[in-house]
């Protein structure tokens, strides 16, 4: 292996016949690491893992030259990597901002791995996976983490940093792992760069969030299962509107189209979530073995626009439209498949915005009527409660979503009767330090009876799954405005299979 600079100097000197890819090399400034590396949707026999050179990520091309850059990588069972059991060679190309995407196969189920990559005479960090268990095996547990809404404005990664401490099979992000808004003052941390619009724009978002060290340790001690939520591409975007810059829907999936280019680019996910144009499939299912079915819905790219005008609102006659979907007809016929199979203990729907329809008045008496989050699954009440039908009889059903920037658990109901337990993780920073009981949460509490917990501090979420029953451990941090913040347990909620409800552990 060559050092940096004698690779350098090798280069210099080899310039005058050497071909493009090399004298490239030469001109290089620093380590093109900086942005860590990352794995992804496991499966029984492999994983993707992920990196993008960049020698100064803010730049154009995060300061490399514009050509193709020749990159290798390694799998081993060891962290010295004596035992390797796959290598390769990959391009970092210039037209997906110098990332690489591998998807390794072949490896065996139920077991860590790790990984690391070389370029320009640099290796990276090490990163660590793991594979599923066989589909056909019964593992008795299972432990993953859950976690999104990374405004970097508002705080630091610590809950990050703890969450990479955890022993954890996977991490399920929820979406809002950017933020496209430009920089606030004041900020704990500021954006580079004015609100998203180009692609330019976005990859350089991408780049200041992944330049953070607490966010490439979490990446490289867990594969994540990403999706995306609202500001990946704009707040609060539906399908082909969004309502801040007031784009008609053929000019604002031109800006998607972007969006969604450099969400691939930094993302690790396989070929099949590759952007065609302004579309990506993002929905997609995971099994692990017996013991969990795994469905990671899309509720952005597919959904009409929010009805009532969006918002915080006492509901109008829209939300009952039976036009109105949160996911597409395709989606949700996929859905009802994977529910219907009943081949695992326990159905996991991992999405972004809250299943319950809670009510919102702040304060009791100051709204005559029942006020609800549009943007929600609350907003699209035909196909919430179509969904809902069909968890009748599992059981075994646990919606996990994200969005809100609180800790929320209750109960979603099919007419009366309770059909399946509702987890919603927190923030990683957005909306700052936050604290217990906002002021908005008793009236919350008191007037939404389905609602069982409910906590508005950052953090993350780990849930340990065995054959009979399913913990949520409600992970906070006691601040985020400052590094350093501490880590506590704040509740542990228990649903047991066959009985949808929740107690305290
Ligand atoms: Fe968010």
């Amino acid at each position: 292996m060559l050092t940096r600079r004698s690779f350098i100097a090798a280069g210099t000197a080899a310039l005058a016949g050497a071909p493009a890819i090399l004298r490239a090399q030469a001109k290089w400034r620093a380590q093109p690491f900086s942005l860590g590396v990352a794995s992804g949707d496991p499966s029984p026999d492999g994983f993707v893992i992920w990196t993008r050179l960049a020698t100064a990520p803010l730049e154009p091309h995060g300061g490399m030259p514009v050509e193709p850059v020749p990159a290798m990588w390694e799998v081993a069972t060891d962290e010295g990597f004596r035992s390797l059991v796959a290598r390769g060679q990959a391009t970092a190309r210039p037209e997906l901002a110098h990332s690489i995407h591998v998807e390794v196969a072949g490896l065996q189920p139920d077991r860590a791995y790790f990984y690391r990559f070389e370029a320009g005479g640099e290796r990276s960090p090490v990163g660590r996976a793991r594979t599923f268990p066989l589909a056909a095996s019964a593992p008795q547990r299972l432990r993953f983490g859950m976690a999104g809404c990374q405004d970097y404005q508002s705080g630091y990664y610590t809950a990050y940093r703890h969450l990479a401490d955890e022993e954890l099979a996977f991490v399920f992000h929820y979406g809002d792992y950017i933020y496209e808004y430009g920089p606030d003052s004041p900020a704990v941390r500021a954006h580079v760069g004015d609100v998203l619009m180009s692609l330019d724009d976005y990859r350089r978002r991408y780049a200041q969030y992944r330049s953070d060290a607490d966010l490439q340790r979490a990446h490289s001690a867990h594969p994540f299962f990403v999706t995306f939520d609202d500001h990946e591409v704009r707040n609060n975007w539906a399908g082909d509107f969004e309502d801040e810059d007031h784009a008609p829907p053929d000019v604002f999936r031109l800006r998607r189209q972007s969006a969604f280019q450099a969400w691939y680019e930094h993302m690790p996910v396989r070929r099949a979530q590759w952007p065609d144009g302004p579309a990506i499939r993002l929905y997609r299912g995971a099994r692990y073995g017996s013991l969990a079915r795994l469905d990671f819905l899309d509720t952005r790219q597919f959904r009409t626009n929010q009805p009532c005008g969006d918002g915080m609102k006492i509901a109008c006659a829209e939300v009952r439209s039976a036009k109105a979907h949160m996911i597409s007809a395709e989606e949700e016929a996929w859905l009802a498949r994977n529910l219907a199979a009943r081949d695992a203990r326990w159905n996991l729907l991992a999405q972004q915005v809250m299943m319950m329809a809670i009510d919102r008045r702040e304060h009791p008496g100051r709204t005559s009527g029942k006020t609800v989050n549009l943007d929600s699954w609350a907003g699209y009440e035909v196909q919430r409660e179509r969904l809902l039908a069909r968890m009748r009889g599992l059981n075994n059903v646990v919606v996990l979503t994200g969005d809100e920037h609180s800790n929320y658990a209750g109960l979603l109901h099919d007419r009366d009767r309770p059909v399946a337990v509702e987890f919603v993780g927190t923030s990683i920073t957005s909306d700052g330090d936050g604290q217990d009981m906002p002021s908005w949460g008793p009236a919350y509490l008191a007037n939404s009876p389905q609602l069982k917990f409910l906590n508005n501090q950052r953090g993350y979420l780990t849930c340990d799954v065995g054959r009979d029953e399913l913990r949520a451990n409600f992970m906070v941090v006691d601040r985020v405005s400052s590094p350093g913040g501490r880590l506590s347990k704040r509740a542990t909620l228990v649903v047991e299979r066959g009985v949808p409800a929740l107690h305290p552990a």
